[in-house]
């Protein structure tokens, strides 16, 4: 078997790898993450030329399917979330490569998987590369371990774990040991699609591509940093796993850590997964334990009334918290971060607040008071985009002094077109054996360590109106600042 080496860096456009020959077990094939994200991303990679040309998939969930109703289920699942227009062969070539194995149900369910693999390697000739992706309650991630080393399916195998990676410090070590009973540590990519979004990617290369921004990236000249992922999303169908999980558990310490993570680290001395990867957890090192002081935990009225949420219910939809980096670059500077579900806006955005210039020499009278202070922001959508925010003089006879704003825009900027979602480009990358984009066991365990205080002593939950963005005991965390987007911005 040929072995594609982890491009060096990982995001040269030149340095797209051929992935081998690959069968693609799917646990939570039924889900809704596959539906969404995953069935359709893999058409898509398949139609981009990026998967493997001997490839195929292999559903398993506890539902009971025959390859045609799996395959229908895929179809349903592109044609409501996918990108690809179904007219054509692309749609075919695709459904020929899906089976379905049910699993959990007989106690040799993981020798039946094992059976369906087997016949997938032999239908695209021999022996290939096994991605086994774990879309499954954390709950659940240990038996499945456990399955796939009994049935020899650890060899020559790669496995994505989904967050969260444990619910506390406890259960994320036992679940590291869990995978290192099967697992070498190589072979486990810990997935955050936070970092697999352009826009995250792009705030390593505009502070290490550049040599505009570096120098004011520190205490001297950042007043604050807002982390703010608003969604008006509410649970939907997801109650089951959300009750048990809540908005710190599903966002917090997965993605706005990560997300903040690439905000505040030192500069690499490249971009190998192993050097970035020591940056990130030397960020982790430095991270205050959360003061539950700190934190405003809400949660939006009618969520109790969900179906699968107890009456009583304590489950946070809403978390804003004050975390602190304690280090040379970021001593003093407050992180803000913010999330929840069914608020008024669905955003994902960064902003770098910055000091006020050291002597103020336009006074009152000029605006310069009414105006917004600098700040750099992030929008970490899809494609995205940077904003630079200033203050400008005003055109005319007076001294009048106004906020401006300059806006690098993906999709106006480049062709946004070759764009690949944020699951379709990790999932590339585990084919081709890139790890710079992962999560690693150290760091992971640190942000739990860090999050022991709150999880041990939680604050209570403020009730907020669906459609609101948020409590108000949120504002007083930021004050006398105030949270960037409430200001419309
Ligand atoms: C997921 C969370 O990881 O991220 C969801 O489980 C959340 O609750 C989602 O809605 C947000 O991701 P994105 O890419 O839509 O911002």
């Amino acid at each position: 078997m040929t072995s594609a080496a982890a491009p060096p860096g990982g995001l040269a456009p030149d340095a797209v790898g051929t992935p081998d020959p690959h069968v693609i077990v799917l646990f939570g094939a039924t889900g809704d993450l596959a539906k969404r994200k995953l069935l359709p991303g893999l058409l898509h990679l398949l139609c981009s030329g990026l998967a493997p040309e001997r490839l195929r998939i292999v559903g398993t969930s506890t539902s009971v399917l025959s390859d045609e109703e799996f395959r229908e289920l895929a179809c349903a699942s592109v044609q409501e979330f996918g990108k690809e227009d179904l007219v054509g062969d692309a749609w075919e070539r695709f459904a020929l490569l899906l089976s379905f194995a049910t699993s959990g149900t007989e106690g040799d369910s993981g020798a039946v998987l094992a059976a369906r693999v087997r016949e997938a390697e032999q239908e695209i000739g021999g022996e290939a590369r096994l991605l086994h992706f774990l879309s499954v309650p954390p709950k659940a991630t240990p038996a499945i371990i456990r399955e796939l080393g009994a049935n020899g399916l650890a060899e020559r195998a790669r496995v994505v774990l989904e967050k969260p990676f444990g619910t506390d410090l406890a259960s994320a070590r036992e679940l590291n040991a869990t995978v290192h009973e099967v697992f070498g540590e190589e072979q486990v990519f810990r997935i955050d699609h936070f970092l697999g979004k352009e826009a995250v990617q792009n705030i390593l290369a505009l502070r290490f591509a550049n040599g505009l921004f570096e120098p004011i990236w520190n205490r001297d000249h950042v007043a604050s940093v807002q982390i703010d992922v608003p969604e008006k999303l509410s649970v939907g169908t997801r109650a089951g796993f959300y009750e048990g999980t809540g908005a710190y558990r599903d966002m917090v310490v997965t993605h706005l850590f990560q997300v903040l993570g690439f905000l505040a680290m030192e500069p690499p001395t490249s971009l190998e997964p192993k050097t970035l990867a020591d940056e990130k957890a030397k960020v982790f090192e430095a991270l205050r334990p959360l003061d539950p002081d700190a934190v405003v935990r809400g949660q939006y009225d009618g969520y109790r009334d969900v179906d699968g949420v107890a009456p009583d219910s304590e489950t946070e939809t809403f978390v804003a918290l004050r975390a602190e980096v304690e280090n040379w670059r970021w001593q003093g500077v407050p992180f803000f971060l913010r999330t929840g579900k069914c608020l008024a806006a669905g955003q994902r955005v960064v902003t770098i607040m910055l000091r006020e210039p050291a002597l103020q020499m336009f006074h009152h009278g000029t605006g310069v008071h009414d105006a917004h202070p600098n700040a750099l922001l992030f929008d970490l959508g899809d494609p995205g985009s940077i904003t630079a925010e200033f203050l400008a003089k005003e055109p005319g006879a007076t001294m009048r002094i106004a906020s401006a704003r300059m806006t690098f825009s993906y999709e106006q900027s480049f062709q946004a077109a070759n764009q690949l979602e944020a699951y379709e480009r990790l999932i590339h990358d585990v084919m081709i054996g890139d790890r710079m984009l992962f999560n690693r066991a150290d760091g992971i365990e640190r942000l739990w360590e860090i999050s022991t205080p709150l999880l041990e002593d939680p604050p209570p939950i403020h009730p907020y109106a669906a459609g609101s963005s948020g409590p108000a005991e949120a504002d007083a965390l930021v004050a006398p600042g105030r949270w960037h987007l409430d200001e419309g911005h």
